[in-house]
C-alpha cells in the first residue's frame, strides 16, 4: 500500500481502541518477511519477543538471549512493518542491573527501529527504570502474572492469580505500572476471571497471553499459530496452519527433483 495511505499505530491508538470497546491483535516476529506479512494482514502490534530464544534461535529458555541478538532480530523486522506498533522484549539482565544501562540498552532497541520495549515484573526498581524510560521517550509495555524471566524463582511454568488475594496483589502492580506510564500490559497465564477483573479496574489495555477471552488485545507466538515451532505449543496457543508439513513437503519434493535430476529444468538455468 502507498505509504501516505498507511495510518500507523502508536501507543495512542492502543487506548482508543480499549475505550471504543474494540479488540486489537498482537503476533511475534522475528524476520523481516514475516513481519512485512503480518503488517500486511492488518496485525495491529507486532513484538519481537524474547521467545524467539527458543522458536529461533533453539536455546532452552529466553534467559540465554542477550542485548545484541534482539537488536539484529528488531533491525530486520523492523525494516518489514509500516502500520504496524513495533515492540522489543528487553531481554533478562538487560535493564536489571542499573537504570543508565537500562535507558541505553532500551534505547538500542529505538535506535533499530522499535517504537516501544516490553519490560517483565514490578519491584521498587522495575518501576523507577519504567518511569525513566517514558521521561526518556521510550515507551514501555509491561508484563505481570506469569513472566518468564523469573522461571526459577517462580518455580516453574504455573498459572498466576489464581485466588482473589493472587489477582488483588496483580491488579495492584498493574495499578503501579499504570502509573509509572506504560500504555499496556501483558497479563500472562492466569484464569480469565482473574484478568477480567484487572482489565476491567484499568485505564491502560490489557493483551493476553493465555489469560482469556476479557482482555482488550490477544497475543501468540507466530510460530505456534503457523504450526512451525513443534517443540512444545501451550495449552492456550491456537495453530492456524500446518508450516511445519509445508517446509517437511517443500524440502523432501526438493531433495526428490535434485536427486533425480528433475531440478533445475530448460526454464531454471542460464
Ligand atoms: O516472548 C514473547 O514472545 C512474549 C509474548 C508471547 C508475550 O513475551
Amino acid at each position: 500500500m502507498c505509504a501516505q495511505l498507511i495510518k500507523k499505530v502508536n501507543v495512542k491508538t492502543l487506548k482508543k481502541i480499549k475505550d471504543s470497546g474494540e479488540k486489537f491483535s498482537v503476533l511475534t516476529a522475528y524476520d523481516y518477511s514475516t513481519a512485512k506479512y503480518l503488517d500486511e494482514a492488518g496485525i495491529d502490534v507486532i513484538l519481537i519477543g524474547d521467545s524467539l530464544a527458543m522458536v529461533a534461535l533453539g536455546y532452552e529458555t529466553t534467559h540465554c538471549v542477550g542485548v545484541e541478538e534482539m537488536r539484529i532480530f528488531t533491525k530486520a523486522v523492523a525494516k518489514g512493518v509500516e502500520r504496524a506498533l513495533v515492540v522489543t522484549d528487553m531481554p533478562f539482565l538487560s535493564y536489571h542491573t542499573d537504570v543508565a544501562s537500562a535507558i541505553q540498552n532500551c534505547g538500542e532497541m529505538i535506535k533499530s527501529g522499535a517504537n516501544a520495549v516490553k519490560i517483565e515484573g514490578c519491584s521498587d526498581y522495575i518501576l523507577e527504570v519504567m518511569k525513566r524510560l517514558v521521561e526518556t521517550g521510550i515507551p514501555v509495555m509491561g508484563h505481570l502474572g506469569f513472566t518468564p524471566q523469573f522461571l526459577n524463582t517462580l518455580g516453574g511454568y504455573k498459572i498466576q492469580g489464581k485466588t482473589q488475594e493472587a489477582a488483588d496483589e496483580i491488579l495492584k502492580q498493574a495499578k503501579q505500572l499504570e502509573a509509572s506510564g506504560v500504555f499496556a500490559i501483558v497479563l500472562e497465564m492466569m484464569p480469565q476471571e482473574s484478568a477480567k477483573y484487572i482489565t476491567e479496574n484499568l485505564s491502560v489495555p490489557t493483551i493476553s497471553c493465555g489469560a482469556g477471552k476479557y482482555c482488550d488485545a490477544q497475543v501468540l507466538v507466530s510460530d505456534d499459530v503457523f504450526g512451525k515451532y513443534s517443540d512444545f505449543t501451550p495449552k492456550f496457543a491456537r495453530k492456524y496452519g500446518d508450516m511445519k508439513s509445508f517446509i517437511l513437503d517443500c524440502a523432501k519434493k526438493f531433495d526428490e527433483d535434485v536427486k533425480s535430476g528433475k531440478f533445475p529444468s530448460e526454464n531454471e538455468v542460464f
